[in-house]
């Protein structure tokens, strides 16, 4: 990879803000197998679930929580499968502290759990219904447990930061001195503000020997700004999730985590080029699609339409870019659409090899607003088809004008489609039926233009197969001047009807300037 200040733009002030905050290897926890599939609506098969674990592991995190192997045999059976793929990650369980729970985990084989029981008042109260010293001493227990059975404890207080700060820090004692191995920091409704964080995590510090661990969720927005700010800390371990599911509004976001610790601290975790790709798959077997506009792995992420943003992003990319898009595994995208300007087709099209003159790029520029209309965008196929309809349309006034096209159809309503053209100057208006809008339009414009003219050939295709796509209709018609003649006539535009109008007119007109010429 490229040195890290090749890669990220970022900004000076991080660099004077984090002076002295030296941070050297922070590892990675990834949940999204755990706290991910608690989203709502996912549901992950085994199968699923072995796919995504080999996955992570090859991006390079350091733990995987497979799942909560209490809740369930096939929990346990799947946890059991992925601890069997000897994965360079280590494979952790979740469970409660209870007895009960750790023997789920250990009968999958795995040598890692991470226990919690929740230490703020609130859960004290309503939901565990015991005191201060009960919920300490059922932790201790738990976290003993786990350890006389050989396995490495990551203790996490759930709540942590609606916890009052002398009891939580009798906690973090109380489950180092148990054997604990990493103690967490939940931020389980996701309330904290990062610089409380950085408070409430050089508190802990004080006390705690053993490394500190953050599991941040994104309520209000600040999963991603809290796990850096503990990490600042002092924190060295962060719980993350991919594309950030989780609960609720989700956990940080693994990809966005790994950008902002090699961004701000310097800090390799995984293999970030490997990020797009995981984020992709882990999207589609989750059926969560991943926002246009997320950080990191969103389709606009590197995506520039504008013309200002095109010409700066073409000269240099650090100029409306954060970090550059191969270090996440990531392309850049230069849409084409109705924010374009002559600097972006013009790049496009020396990509693409097309040849273009500049006194036209005025009318390719109008063709792709027009086109472009609900924000679609062109792609490379459609650019094409509408450059060479340009080079080959004549570019000159046409002696038949179409000034005003309706056609009404629908199901069980026969086709009937009115038309008003201007020939020297005087308008002609017809209706026409047909089998079809196409066919009804077709025939109305003879009715207005002349009855003579004859449809010999008509081809219609998607340039592209999205339902989205540009059309391109060619009709060959006789008649319209010279009734011996063949005329061609083509268009591309995204209304079938319309784009069939407009390539008829075409052809009309084509026959008349010939015969006019002649
Ligand atoms: O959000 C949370 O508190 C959790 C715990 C199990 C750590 O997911
Ligand atoms: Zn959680």
């Amino acid at each position: 990879m490229k040195r890290r200040e090749e890669m990220i733009y970022d900004s000076h002030y991080n660099r004077l803000a984090l002076l002295g905050k030296e941070v050297r290897g922070v590892s990675i926890f990834d949940t999204t197998l755990r706290d991910g599939e608690q989203a709502p609506g996912i549901a992950l098969s085994m199968d699923d679930k072995i796919r995504i674990a080999s996955a992570l592991s090859d991006l390079g995190v350091d733990v995987i929580e497979a799942g909560f192997a209490a809740s369930g045999d096939s929990e346990k059976e799947t946890i059991r499968k992925i601890k069997e793929l000897n994965l360079p990650s280590k494979v952790c369980s979740l469970a409660r502290s209870v007895k009960g729970d750790i023997d789920s985990v250990i009968d999958c084989d795995v040598d890692y759990v991470h226990t919690f029981l929740a230490t703020s008042d609130i859960h004290l109260k309503y939901k565990l219904k015991m005191s201060r010293e009960e919920v300490k001493a059922k932790a201790v227990d738990a976290i003993e447990y786990a350890r006389s059975h050989g396995l490495t404890v990551q203790f996490s207080c759930e709540d942590a930061t609606r916890t009052e700060l002398d009891f939580l820090k009798e906690m973090h004692i109380a489950a180092q001195d148990a054997g604990a191995s990493v103690i967490n920091v939940p931020d389980t409704v996701g309330v904290i503000y990062p610089s409380a964080m950085t408070y409430l995590i050089e508190e802990l510090a004080k006390v705690t020997k053993v490394p500190i661990s953050v599991h941040c969720h994104n309520d209000m927005g600040l999963a991603v700004a809290n796990s850096l700010a503990a990490v600042a800390a002092g924190a060295e371990m962060v719980h993350v999730c991919v594309n950030g599911l989780g609960e609720r509004t989700g956990n940080a976001a693994l990809e966005e985590i790994a950008l902002g610790l090699y961004a701000n601290f310097g800090v390799e975790t995984v293999n970030m080029e490997r990020i797009g790709a995981v984020s992709k798959m882990v999207s589609r077997i989750t059926g969560y699609p991943i926002p246009y506009n997320k950080p990191i792995v969103g389709r606009n992420a590197f995506a520039h339409e504008s013309g200002i943003h095109v010409h700066g992003v073409l000269n240099n990319a650090a100029t409306y870019e954060a970090f550059r898009p191969e270090l996440v595994g990531m392309d850049r995208h230069i849409i084409l659409g109705k924010h374009s300007g002559a600097h972006s087709v013009r790049d496009r099209l020396n990509v693409l090899k097309v040849e273009f003159p500049d006194e036209r790029m005025n009318e390719l520029l109008a063709k792709i607003k027009e086109v472009s209309v609900g924000g679609k965008e062109i792609d490379d196929a459609e650019l094409i088809a509408i450059t060479d309809h340009i080079l080959w349309s004549r570019g000159e006034e046409d002696p038949i004008k179409l000034k005003e096209f309706a056609v009404f159809t629908g199901k069980g309503v026969t086709a009937t489609a009115t038309v008003t053209v201007e020939v020297d100057g005087k308008k002609r208006t017809s209706s026409s039926i047909g089998i079809g809008p196409v066919d009804a339009s077709i025939n109305a414009i003879r009715c207005a233009v002349n009855e003579k003219i004859t449809l010999e050939e008509y081809k219609l295709s998607a340039i592209t197969g999205g339902s989205d796509s540009l059309c391109e209709a060619t009709v060959v018609i006789k008649g319209a001047y010279d009734d011996r003649r063949l005329s061609v006539g083509k268009a591309v535009g995204l209304d079938i009807v319309a784009t069939s109008v407009d390539a008829t007119m075409e052809a009309i007109n084509r026959d008349y300037i010939r015969g006019e010429r002649s």
